[in-house]
Parts: structure tokens; sequence; C-alpha cells
């Protein structure tokens, strides 16, 4: 029998006092209502069926009631009595049965599930809440606590009975689940127990309003409340909060951290967590499976059950042992149970590196720095090259001729380019990074003997997977733990004659170091880790982890260097960035500004990829001066070779300056025949104005609204983007300025505008005229950089051009951002008009992130501008820039990169077109080969700069790198090294769209 919203208003009213609206709200067992009344969020009616049990009643009001007396500060549902008194109160339906009703205070917020992203600091505050929870629940309890529950994670092997529900690959990892649970119950058995909510899933949890920074606000339903052991609640807690994701053990660890912080978990209790998510999620799939019999039609049921299934196939791919550790960590628990005790042991020991290496007479190492900002190391081409590498290794031991070299414990290494080193994480690409051995460079068949009496566990050839080559792990037992120490990178025939079980005794030889060809195709050394746990490995153990999970790795693989204690040779350690920040505070100019909230610090570049101090690599989309690419090998070899010959002024006669110059005439109109090399954007622009004065005598400048031109007096005089923001005083007498040329948002909008514009530079040609002075220059970029990605409008160049040498001024195109081949179409931007300018600026590019830009400008102008004053530039022209330029220039040809530029930045510019129909925010997009931009906007085409802020702050957080700008900071720019692949292009549309669809960025 169906109760009516009417019914549900006049029960609220006749017994609770209470008037409102009534809805009706999704409910299992009970008919809910939701009771709105003015002013206030309002009420919860809950009407129980005719033959509910008065006493599972009794406890959830009790329980409620014992909540809010204990847990103050917990927002939860409170118990509203009827009018005598009573906190269930009755009535007779139109049948005649006799029905409970509860009426609570309503809690608002939105429901878990609904909330996109589900970031750390949000899980953080579920565990939290949890945790609150559970602290107020203590010395709480109920007869009805006490009962048969199939949720209960502690009843949960009822499952085994059903498992032939599952199909072979499934019914295998349940099997494995219920297995591991059996085993574990005698211990299990022996957790603390309480009354705990036992159901904080994705439908229960409560989270607050707030879009960016969202904190959980309670847990509603009580219906499953239990007594059972309390690690099961946190349990439940981490079985829905960790669906949906890549890592789940990852998302789980603030889930684990949050409810520490406000209940603290015991260490036997973490050793069951592992296990207790995963019968959580074994009880779910199991219900599914059942009830997909019952009801086979209802597709719900199969979609609830997929994420379960997603998350558990992941959850069996974790190893036990790691989960424990990990969520040991969390709590702040040592993340390896023995590593004290190990500690003190390994701490008492001392070893001579002799007695690892006794062919070797040396006692002391000398530290080799192989980390990612190892200026050593130097380009990764160097270390790919193993002649190379064996090269430098050789020359730098007869530096050392006494010493071992030696070092890598915890170093983040990029050295690593074999796929098994990356995945996809929670925040996008992620590779391992961090060296956890210690590396030895001796040469090949160096014999190593035992440090301790030992087993053979491992030993095998993996040079198949490029890692070890020959690798042998050794088990050591002590009183009270067992460890492991593992050497990689032997010979074959060092692992083929062992046999598993073999022992070897202390100062045996245990193998030799291999050649290349044997020992996984590196320069020969030895690989030597500590391990205290297998983890469940059999055959191998990884030598390089994640770095996010440094914590834990370092707990497990302990510094072999505690045998040793050599004073030089510590763990990898770097300046920890608040010092950096700290002293750029203190003794650099506070003008200087740093991308993103929490700052990166970059360490390498590499291609399209910028890396940081811990190894990990960020797509640049941003960079337009790393034109060719990051580091590009044959850039960076021309300015290393050049410098170590010469390095001077242009005062000398030298073919690089020559060279340089040759390479950009061949991409100029013959028109622009005249180069001055300068360091520079903003010094050629200052040039090109002192140029603009030589010759026209006049001092007047027309630029555009929102334009940037350098940061010299001059530059910032003629650049709107700066003199009329923030520290801005306007412009100045000289300086006119016209309105932006945006024909989606400008004063002038849609086709056809580019002439309305021109009449714009028509007008202050008059202007200045009225005053009594003549025009000096017209300056623009082809694409307005700063003013957001703006295209000029057709026509608009042509007509502004005519004007301006009408009225004898110079035009200028300041092809600083835009120059060099990213047009794709073109190699210049201004060439997209088909005008020709008196001079151009070019900067950025030319020197691929080396100090270089140059003027080019015709004969006239050039020959005016030299009037007798010499123009000397100390660093303008000189051998080492001129050879990195000529190399950028030749690199653009050979690997024919406008041709990319034209055709990864049209298929990137017609994707986004498609994820503007998909997304409506995106207002426009625009923008000529690798040099695009879109725009957020409202539906009233305000601008939405906050979640452009927004945007790019969770792109980065997902390892890619983009720039807001414009008069509004409302536009993504996208200006990459054009070495950028349609792969890349994918990566950033993957995530753009990923993050497009964030609750922040559909709120407008
Ligand atoms: C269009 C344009 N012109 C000139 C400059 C000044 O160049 P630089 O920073 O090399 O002095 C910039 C710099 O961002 C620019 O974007």
């Amino acid at each position: 029998m169906k109760i009516t919203t009417e019914k549900a208003e006049i029960l609220a009213f006749d017994l609770f006092g209470i008037k409102g609206n009534a809805t009706i709200l999704p409910g299992e067992l009970d008919f809910n209502f939701r009771i709105k009344v003015e002013d206030i969020e309002g009420y919860i009616l809950k009407i129980s069926r005719p033959d509910e049990d008065i006493g599972y009643l009794d406890f959830q009001q009790r329980l409620l009631q014992h909540v809010a007396k204990n847990g103050k500060e917990l927002i939860s549902p409170l118990v509203i009595p009827d009018k005598n008194g009573n906190a269930i109160s009755e009535f007779k339906d139109d049948l005649g049965n006799v029905r409970m009703m509860r009426l609570l205070t309503w809690v608002s917020g939105r429901i878990w599930s609904g909330v996109n992203p589900q970031l750390d600091g949000l899980r953080h505050s579920l565990g939290e809440q949890c945790g609150k929870l559970t602290g107020a629940l203590q010395g709480f309890d109920h007869p009805k606590a006490h009962r048969d529950f199939d949720w209960d994670v502690a009843q949960s092997l009822w499952t085994r009975e059903h498992l032939d529900l599952f199909e072979e690959g499934k019914k295998k990892i349940v099997f494995f689940f219920q297995n591991l649970f059996e085993v574990a119950q005698p211990s299990y058995k022996k957790l603390r127990k309480a009354v705990v909510h036992n159901d904080a899933n994705d439908n229960n949890v409560i989270v607050s309003f707030d879009l960016v920074n969202p904190v959980v606000n309670t847990s509603i339903d009580y219906g499953d409340s239990v007594h059972t052991q309390i690690i099961n609640d946190i349990a439940i807690a981490c079985a829905y909060a960790i669906m949906h994701h890549k890592d789940p053990l990852e998302a789980a660890l603030p889930i684990v951290r949050g409810y520490h912080s406000t209940f603290a978990l015991q260490e036997t209790e973490l050793e069951h967590l592992y296990i207790a998510i995963a019968m959580r999620l074994v009880i779910s799939v199991t219900k599914s499976a059942m009830n997909k019999i019952a009801e086979p039609d209802n597709e719900y049921l199969l979609i609830s059950e997929k994420p379960a299934w997603g998350v558990l196939e992941k959850w069996h791919a974790i190893d036990s042992d790691f989960a424990h550790y990990s969520f040991r960590e969390a709590c702040g628990f040592k993340a390896h149970p023995m590593e004290e005790k190990y500690l003190d042991w390994a701490n008492g020991e001392k070893l001579e590196l002799s007695e690892l290496f006794p062919s070797v007479a040396k006692k002391d190492i000398h530290n080799l720095d192989l980390s990612v900002s190892s200026t050593w190391l130097g380009h990764q081409k160097d270390f790919d090259d193993l002649e190379f590498f064996q090269f430098k290794i050789d020359k730098l031991q007869k530096q050392y001729p006494k010493k071992i070299l030696s070092g890598g414990y915890l170093e983040p290494r990029t050295v690593y380019d074999s796929p098994s080193y990356d995945k996809i994480g929670n925040h996008g690409r992620e590779s391992r990074t961090v060296h956890l051995g210690l590396d030895f460079w001796l040469p090949a068949k160096t014999p190593l003997h035992a440090l301790f009496d030992g087993e053979v566990t491992i030993a095998i050839d993996d040079a198949g997977d490029k890692e070890y080559g020959g690798l042998v792990v050794l088990k050591h037992r002590s009183d009270s733990f067992d460890f492991y120490t593992l050497y990689g990178h032997l010979t074959v025939a060092s692992v083929t004659e062992k046999e598993v079980g073999q022992i070897i005794k202390k100062g045996q030889c245990i193998g030799y170091l291999g050649n290349p060809s044997e020992n996984g195709n590196w320069v020969p050394h030895l690989h030597f880790q500590i391990m205290l746990s297998l983890l469940g490995h059999k055959t191998d153990f990884p030598g390089v982890a994640y770095y996010n999970q440094i914590a834990v790795w370092k707990s497990i693989c302990p510094d072999p260097n505690q045998f040793f204690k050599l004073e030089n040779l510590r763990p990898y350690g770097t300046i920890a960035n608040e010092e950096l920040l700290n002293y750029r505070k203190q003794h650099l100019g506070k003008s200087l500004s740093l991308q993103y909230k929490v700052p990166i610090k970059m360490v390498r570049g590499d291609g399209q990829y910028l890396i940081d101090q811990s190894g990990r690599k960020y797509l640049d989309t941003v960079n337009n001066v790393a034109h060719v690419g990051h580091e590009h090998p044959r850039v960076v070899q021309a300015g290393q070779e050049q410098m170590a010959l010469l390095n001077t002024n242009s005062r000398y006669l030298h073919e690089n300056i020559n060279a340089l110059a040759k390479e950009l005439l061949e991409t100029l109109p013959p028109e622009l025949n005249v180069l001055h090399f300068v360091n520079s954007g903003s010094e050629a622009n200052e040039l090109a104005i002192r140029m603009v004065k030589a010759f026209t005598g006049e001092k007047d400048i027309i630029a555009s609204e929102v334009g940037y031109h350098g940061n010299s007096n001059m530059c910032v005089d003629i650049s709107s983007y700066k003199f009329d923001s923030k520290g801005g005083k306007g412009a100045p007498e000289h300086t006119h300025i016209f309105p932006l040329p945006d024909a989606f948002r400008g004063r002038y909008r849609g086709d056809d505008t580019g002439i309305k514009y021109a009449e714009e530079i028509k007008i202050l040609i008059d202007t200045i005229h009225k005053k009594g002075r003549g025009i000096g220059a017209f300056i623009i970029e082809p694409i307005i950089s700063c003013g957001g990605q703006i295209e000029l409008p057709k026509g608009f160049l042509p007509r502004a051009y005519e004007y301006v040498r009408k009225a004898g001024g110079l035009c200028i195109s300041d092809e600083v951002q835009v120059g060099c081949g990213r047009m794709g179409k073109t190699f210049w931007g201004f060439q997209l008009h088909n005008v020709i300018p008196d001079i151009i600026t070019i900067g950025k590019p030319l020197g691929n992130g080396h100090p270089l830009a140059a003027v080019a400008c015709t004969r006239e102008v050039a020959d005016k501008f030299a009037n007798g004053m010499e123009y000397f530039n100390t660093f303008g022209g000189n051998p080492v820039s001129c050879a990195i330029g000529a190399e950028v220039l030749r690199t653009v040809k050979k690997e024919k990169l406008q041709e990319n530029a034209l055709t990864v930045g049209r298929y990137l510019k017609e994707e986004l077109k498609t994820l503007a129909q998909k997304f409506p925010i995106i207002g426009d997009v625009r923008g000529q080969g690798l040099f695009l931009g879109f725009e957020l906007i409202d539906t009233k085409l305000n601008p939405l700069g906050e979640r452009a802020d927004y945007l790019a702050d969770r792109m980065k957080d997902h390892g890619i790198l983009m720039s807001t700008d414009g008069p509004d900071y409302n536009v993504l720019k996208i200006k990459p090294p054009i070495i950028f692949t349609k792969e890349n292009a994918n990566e950033l549309l993957f995530y753009l769209k990923k993050i497009l669809a964030e609750d922040f960025m559909k709120s407008y």
C-alpha cells in the first residue's frame, strides 16, 4: 500500500506539529519523505512497513541520540520526538495496519556518488568524519546491534555458498579473498569491536556544496549499523570511495590517514584492512550476482555491479603486504613492521666493502650522481650511448683510483626508458624513478661475495625485461626476522650455476658482474639492494619505485650503506622546495611571479616534456621558447661545441653570425634583408623603435589593446597589457591604443570586422595629426598572444598597413611568440595576411631557450638607422648564440617541423572544436598551427577566468602544463614545442575532457 505525499504532510502535522511540503525519497525498506519547511532545510519522515521490528527502529533512534550527545562536532541527523515525546510514533494506515514513524532533521549537502572530482582532500575528510562517528559511538550498545547480517564483513564467509554464481576468472578472485579471510580468522576475531555505522557507501555520504574544496559533512542512513570489528567500518568507506580510480590503494590512503587522525587505529587492525575492504566488495558482487538471477531484467543491477568488480580485480592485483605497509605508513607507523628491529641489528654491524668485493682492494667510494638533476649525467642521449657512458665512468675512475664509484639509494632517475617503468595512475602518466638499491660501478667479471650466510631464493636471467640481466636474491635469517639481499646485472653463468634453496656461506662467491650483453644492456655494475619482504615476488623484485610510494619503499628496502657506514654514501637528498621558496622570497624581486599555487621545481627538459626533481614528466603545452623541443640534442651540441672554442662579440669576423643570417634570410621575403642580433624580444622591439625614430623622426606609436612587446622602458610604454593593468598608469602621451581586434568578444564581432578595426587605426592617425604630430610606427603581433590568442580579422592588416604607410609610419610585426614555423601554413605570422612589414622582431624560439633574438628590416630602414652612431651589443650575435640559432632553424627544416605544426595543430584545433560542442563553456577555439587558444565563457559571453585557472591547475595535477591569458585570463593557451605529436594532442584532449566534466567547470 502506498502512502501519498498529502498523507505524509498530514502525519507530520498531526503527530509532530510540523507543517511543510512532502516529497518522496527513494528507500529500500522505509517510505521516506522529505518535509520541507520554510527557511530551514526541513526533516525526513520515515514510515516503516507494517511488519517492521520495532526493536531495530529503537536501535537506530537510540544510536542517533547517542551520537547527538557524544559527537558534538558531528553533523548528524537529530531525532525529533512526537508531540508525546516519543522517538518512535505510531499510526494506523488506511488498511488498519499499525505503522511506525520517525522524524529526523534533514542533513543538507550533495550525495558522494554525484561529486566530481573526488580528490585526496575529500577522501581525507571522509576518513575524518567516519573516525569521528566511530569515536562518538564508543560506549553505545543495543541488543539489536548483535545480529546475523549479510552486510557485516565479519560474517562475510556466507558468500562461499555462492561461489558457483561466477565464471572462472571471477570465481578465482572471490575464492582467493574468501580463502585469505578464512586464514586470517584467528587474529581477525580478536580485533576491537563496537557498534559502527557500517554503510558509508557512495549514496550515504553527504558532501558540502563547495565545488572546489568540498568536504564530507556526514554519513546518513544508520539502518545497517551493527556490532562488529571496528576496522570493518573504515573498510566499507574505502571499498566505495576507491571505485573508479586507476590505483585504488593510493585512493584509499587519504581515507585511512583521515580516519586515523580522528580515531586511532591499531597496528593489528591495519593488518586486516586489505582483506576487510576486499570482503565488503565480495559481499557486494555476490549480492549482485544473486539479484541478477532473481531479477534478470533489472539493468540497474548490472550497472552497480561493474564498478565493484572493477575495483575488486585491481585490488586482487595489489600485493596484500604492500597494502598493509602502505596503510601503516599512512597512520604514521613504520611502514614495514620489522624495520625498527632490522635497523637496530644493522646499525650494530660494520662491514668493509672488501667483504663484498674481495678482489677490489678499496675501502671508500666516490659518490656518483645519476639523479634526474645530475649535471654529470648530462643529456639523456649521452647516457643512452653505452660506449660513451663507459668512457665517462672510466675517466671518473681514473680521477678517483682509490675509490669505488657508487651511489644511487633513493635517487630519482629518468634513465629508464622501457614501458614497464610507466603506468597511468590516478593523476595521469606516472613513471618509476626512485632507485631502491646502491650501484657499484666496477668492471665486468668482478667477483662479489656474500656478506652473510644466505639461501638462494631467486636466481634468474631476466635480460629480456632489460632490468637486471643475471639476478640473484639471497634470504638471510636472524633470530627475530628474515631479510633479503639482491644482486643485479650479473653474468648469466652466475645464475645458471645456482639452485633455489642452495646455501651460500658468508664470504663465498655469489657471482660476477656481467657485460652489457648479459646484464640487461648496462655499463657493468652491481645493483645491491636490501629487502625486508619479497612482496610475493618469486622471479624478480623492483629495483626502482614510484616516487609517490617512496616512504613505503624505503622502509621495505632499507639503505644498504647501513652495513658499511660510509660517510659519503648518503641517501639521495636535495634542497627542499620550501627552502628555495624562502630564499627567493628574501632575495629575489617580488615582482617575479611563480606559476601554480604549489610551485614546481623543474630540473630537466626532454623534447615536449619538462621533468621535476622527483622525475615526474610534464607534457609542456605552454613553452614556445623550447621551439624544437627541450634540450634538443643537436642544438645542445651546437652550443656546447662552440662554447668550448670561443665566445666573444660581433666585432670580430666569424662564420656563425653569417651562417645564422643566411638561415634566417632564407625564410624571409627579399625586402627584409638586413639583420641585427640581440638577446631578447624586448631588446629587439627596443631596437625596432629606435629604428622607427631614426627613420621617421616621429615618436608616436600605434599599438593594440592588451598587446605586450617587452619589459624595457620603451616596450612597457607601448604595451597596454602592462600599463593598462595592475601597477600601470595608462597609455603615455605618444602611445595610441586601438581596440583589441577580437571578432568574438571585442568591440566589433562576427565576420567582416577587419575593415572596422582598421578604421580604428585611421581614427588614431587622425588624432595624432590633429595634435600636429606625425606617425612613427604601428606595431602588432600577427596573433595577439597576451590578448588571448586573438587572430587578426581578415583584411585588417593590409588595410591598417595602407593607412599607416600613407601617413608616413612604419609597420612592425612582432614575431617574438609566433615566428619560426609555428604558424604551420607560413613560416612567419605576417605571411598569413599577405603583407610585408618594414621591420620584424624575432625572439623566444630562435635560441630554443638560449637568449637570442633578432631584428630584420628593409635596407632603407637599416641605412637610415646607421647614421654614424655605432650600434654595439656586448652579447648580441656572439658565436655561441649564433651556432645555437642556426641549428634551431636547420632543425625546423630538417625535421619538417613547420609541416608538423600544421598537421598536428589542425587536428588539435578540430578536436577542440568538437569538445566545444560537448562543453559549451568553451566559447571560441582559435589560432593557427601550434599557436592555439580556447576561451571559457558563460551563456552571456561573460569571461570565466576562475574556471580557466582551475582547469590549468587540474591539468597540472595530471601532468600537463597549460597557461591562461587574455584581458580576463579566461583563455587557455596552447603553444607547445612544435615537435608536439598527435599522441600528445590526444593526451591533452583526454584530460581536458575529464576536467571539463568536473562540477566546478559545469557550475556557471
Ligand atoms: C609578443 C612579445 N614581444 C616581446 C616580448 C619580449 O620578449 P623578452 O621576454 O624576450 O624580452 C614578449 C615576451 O613575452 C612577447 O610575448
